[in-house]
């Protein structure tokens, strides 16, 4: 069977990161693709010293880097970074139409010479960019999918685990909904750690604490970083869904999809858990949420339709 290609729109920081997880895993082939005017030479910087790794790290994957698009043809995944990132005090929502023309510049070329590739979505605001990137590929919901819930919940549970005194393996919790510091929903009444409910864990209060950390995780990392916004934690998330989709393993991740019916909404990205395999998405699923729970999922779709409308063409 041939590799597998992955094209990583964007050699970032987070691109770059992104690229390493992924041909460190040995499986597939992945081109970092960026345009000089910005990226300069980064990018064929960034692959040609991490080919220089495969020695150490075992890897015989092909990781490459080009400027143009003929060497992303036939992609069977198509991650796009591309965009900028949040500065200090800013949310993720004023980078709206400055993002959405560059996803839809990007995606339109990489769904052009990959027409039967599954597309990850990280630029901000994330939620709204996934519905640039449906619309300029023409892809159906199953192959256009936002990286959000992936994210969030790696914060939530190392949060948890920090506070219970456990893995981060052992804690099992999702953040749905938005992908912004408002819309977010940890969904504690679903969280366990071993099985047992966080709520017989830890008192109200730290629960509180760890949801609104949680929810700033971003803002946060932004302010420690002063430059630039999150991309070790970023790159895991991507990096698992990729992982799922590539290998099949039917992983359930949350991640953003555009809402056919599930809680009751329709016709718009949001977070909700996703079974994630060959195809990309192959099934989703509705928690059971307590009423304060849905309610903040629907005003989370409602915030993303409203943002959405506010995109120009
Ligand atoms: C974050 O939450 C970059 O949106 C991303 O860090």
């Amino acid at each position: 069977m041939p590799r597998k290609k992955v094209t990583i729109i964007g050699g970032g920081a987070t691109g770059g990161a992104m690229a390493q997880r992924l041909i460190e895993r040995d499986i597939c082939d992945v081109v970092i693709q960026d345009d000089p005017q910005y990226a300069g030479s980064m990018h064929h910087g960034k692959a040609l010293d991490e080919s220089q790794a495969a020695a150490w790290e075992g890897f015989s994957g092909r990781i490459s880097a080009t400027d143009g698009w003929d060497d992303t043809a036939n992609s069977d995944l198509i991650i796009c970074t591309a965009g900028a990132p949040r500065k200090p005090g800013m949310t993720r929502e004023e980078l709206l139409n400055g993002n959405a023309a560059i996803v839809r510049a990007k995606i339109s070329e990489a769904a052009k010479h990959s027409p039967n590739a599954v597309i990850i979505i990280f630029a901000n605001p994330m939620d709204a960019m996934c519905h640039v990137a449906m619309k300029a590929s023409g892809f159906p919901r199953e192959r256009v999918i936002g990286q959000g819930g992936a994210l969030d919940s790696a914060r939530y549970r190392y949060f948890v685990s920090d506070a219970v005194g456990v893995s981060p393996a052992d804690v099992h919790g999702y953040v749905i909904g938005g992908h912004t510091d408002t819309t977010m929903v940890p969904v504690v009444s679903q969280t366990r750690v071993g099985g047992v409910p966080l709520t017989d864990l830890l008192p109200q209060d730290k629960i509180d604490a760890i949801v609104a950390r949680s929810m700033r995780g971003g803002a946060e990392i932004t302010e420690l970083l002063k430059v630039g916004s999150a991309y070790f934690a970023p790159s895991a998330g991507t990096i698992a869904m990729a992982e799922a989709i590539l290998m099949d393993q039917r992983r359930l991740i949350p991640c953003s999809v555009y809402h056919q019916g599930e809680y009751g909404i329709q016709d718009v990205y949001s977070g909700t858990v996703c079974q994630l395999g060959e195809g990309g998405i192959q099934r989703t699923f509705e928690l059971p949420l307590t009423a304060d729970e849905k309610a903040k999922v629907v005003a989370a779709a409602a915030a993303t339709k409203e943002l959405v409308g506010l995109i120009s063409d």
